[in-house]
């Protein structure tokens, strides 16, 4: 939630910053604003609304200079308002400072500023959090050539919440500022010039040298030199990474949206999740950064699976995959619960994250919750370098590329392709055969092509579209693995197109949501087992006889019988271990048509965020 972008170099900050943000801006939308500093001036912008309504008003005003900061807005503290909006400046106008995160304890630090004669003109957590860097500059000794550094350090002993910030000074106008707890800040190195950012994405076009901050650090960088040091006063060596993509991995080509594009990408996705991951007898996959043996790996008799969102419904399918391949029992946990619930867990309980962005808050919290029991964890991520890969004890890069629009459709098929992986491999530690391990391997590698067959059905599903855009509610069935693709067949829906959609087991439909079912609220059921093939066909059955449309995702072998349904989607045979991610492409396609249709901004859905680092 929120972007930062800060910029310190020989170049025009505002144009750089204001690219830095619209890369950020799936990370939020509700307003943005930048500060450029220049000859100990401050100039701010601020505006509600999107980075391109900022853009024209800072970019046609002249504002230059070579140190700003920048911010783009998911409200937290306060409405949707310009003065809400950041950066954010002390009442002495002399700091300015870009906030992602929220300050706990700003009530009693508010009060305590009040009493020291200090006033307010926003709503924000920020805006006292900037006041109290101030309090502590003014309190600095004047001739201390680390004044400002000194002060934002002091200040941030005081803070509790979150926050990764980008802080600059009237009087310093040689030095950028950055310090992290809990919310993501990186620092590009570029030439002659450095960035801090929330994310890799606003710093890629001019750097892929990056230093990852940890919570508890802050940066300076002035004249030319970084120097990290710890809120403690420990001095550290940075640590020099290279990002391992590049800046046309994150434009949108000639795509509409950023969903489409990703949609699209989803072979080249699961690609890049399988390469270099199977054996050379091709039996079973390996992973690089497990951080697990075999032999711990056998002693685990449970694992649960944590996350939040589209990446929980992973987690459900998690569940399926893995006791069936390896018979190991799973539970799937909403991070967000898991954190406060201090569930118990058997002492050979293995837990394993999913989340895509990697600073999910619950999901960190969650992570951390475990590691301090004492758990082995392990994470599914797709952002090299987040904060929960770094935390947690190993784990699978799911290598999607960046995803920006804010519905996940990649990274989820990705983490369902990992999964399958992930359940190949543990069922060949125990009880799978060689010979079903080659037949595995076999179906996994089908899985792009096949996926690339799915993607056909774009102008059948487009045509479908049309005729169900105007619908007020819709359920989505499944049953067994399928259910977890009902869930998010029916989250991609509603976030994108805000329809109202429910996703439910097909036969527990019967137990209440079946009141629903009439002509306004057609149902989508995912019909693909053959196994239960006709319990499908009688959920069906169920729903026609109480005159609701019905759109089926069926495989070539199990199709409908004729007039039965009104609409059928009919996707490749597959093993039954690619199944939800060949399931999901329809679901997928269908949200995306039916959101362009109502004229919905498809890639920033309103009230959302891609990267939710709030709790
Ligand atoms: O980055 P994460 O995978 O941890 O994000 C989890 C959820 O916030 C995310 O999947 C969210 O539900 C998406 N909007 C779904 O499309």
């Amino acid at each position: 939630m929120c972007g930062i972008v800060g910029y310190i170099g020989n170049r025009d900050a505002t144009p750089i910053l204001i690219e830095g943000l619209k890369r950020l801006e799936y990370r939020g939308y509700d307003s943005a604003g930048v500060a450029i500093l220049k000859n100990g001036n401050l100039n701010l912008k601020k505006q509600k609304g999107r980075v391109a309504e900022l853009s024209r008003k800072a970019l046609n005003n002249g504002m230059s200079g070579s140190l700003g900061i920048s911010h783009t807005r998911w409200a937290t503290h306060g409405g949707v308002t310009e003065e809400n909006a950041h950066p954010h400046v002390s009442q002495d106008g002399k700091i300015a400072m870009a906030h992602n995160g929220v300050i706990e304890n700003y009530v009693s630090i508010k009060k305590f500023l009040e009493s020291k004669g200090y006033s307010f003109y926003s709503e924000t957590d920020s805006e006292v959090f900037v006041n109290l860097i101030a309090y502590h500059y003014e309190k600095e000794d004047e001739d201390s050539p680390t004044r400002f550094f000194d002060s934002v350090r002091k200040c941030l002993r005081h803070i509790e919440g979150t926050y990764g910030i980008a802080v600059m000074c009237t009087e310093c106008p040689n030095e950028l500022v950055g310090a992290r707890k809990g919310s993501p800040l990186i620092v590009g190195i570029g030439d002659e010039e450095f960035l801090i950012a929330s994310d890799v994405s606003a710093l890629i076009s001019r750097t892929s040298n990056v230093v990852y901050l940890n919570d508890g650090e802050l940066v300076s960088l002035k004249n030319g030199k970084l120097n990290l040091r710890t809120t403690d006063e420990e001095d550290l060596e940075p640590e020099i990474q290279k990002v391992d993509w590049e800046i046309q991995d994150s434009e949108l080509g000639d795509y509409e949206h950023y969903m489409l594009k990703e949609i699209f990408e989803q072979p080249t996705a699961l690609e890049n999740a399988m390469r270099g991951r199977f054996t050379d007898d091709s039996s079973t996959a390996k992973f690089g950064g497990l951080n697990v043996s075999a032999q711990e790996l056998r002693q685990v008799d449970r694992i649960l699976f944590c996350a939040c969102g589209t990446a929980w419904h992973a987690c459900l399918v998690a569940e399926y995959l893995v006791e069936r391949y390896a018979r190991i029992p799973v539970e799937v946990e909403y991070a967000s619960e898991f954190r406060y619930r201090n569930a118990p867990l058997d002492k050979h309980t293995l837990v394993i994250v999913i989340s895509q962005s990697g600073e999910t808050i619950d999901t960190l919290a969650a992570l951390r919750e475990s590691k301090r029991k004492g758990y082995k964890t392990l994470a599914i991520n797709n952002s090299v370098g987040s904060t929960i890969a770094r935390e947690s004890d190993g784990g699978i890069y799911q290598h999607a590329g960046p995803e920006i629009g804010v519905a996940s459709t990649k990274a989820f098929t990705s983490q369902l392709h990992i999964i399958s992986m992930l359940a190949l491999y543990l069922g060949r530690l125990r009880d799978m055969s060689y010979q079903d391990g080659v037949e595995y391997v076999e179906a996994l590698k089908k899985a792009p092509e096949l996926v690339a067959d799915a993607l056909k059905l774009n102008d059948q599903i487009e045509e479908m579209a049309a005729k169900y855009k105007d619908m007020q509610d819709c359920l989505f069935l499944g049953r067994q693995d399928m259910f977890p693709i009902a869930l998010e067949g029916a989250l991609k829906l509603k976030e994108i197109s805000y329809i109202h959609a429910e996703g439910y087991p097909a036969a527990e439909m019967k137990h209440g949501p079946i009141a629903l079912i009439g002509n306004e609220c057609p149902a989508i059921v995912l019909a693909t087992q053959p196994d239960i093939h006709t319990k499908l066909l009688s959920n069906i059955q169920e729903v026609k006889a109480r005159g609701a449309s019905v759109i089926s995702v069926v495989n070539q072998s199990n199709p409908m019988p004729e007039g039965l349904v009104d609409d059928q989607i009919v996707i490749p045979d597959c093993h039954r271990s690619i199944l939800p991610t060949l399931a999901s492409i329809p679901m997928q396609l269908l949200s995306y048509h039916i959101a362009k249709m109502r004229g919905c901004d498809v890639d920033k859905p309103r009230n959302l965020a891609k990267s939710v680092t709030v709790e």
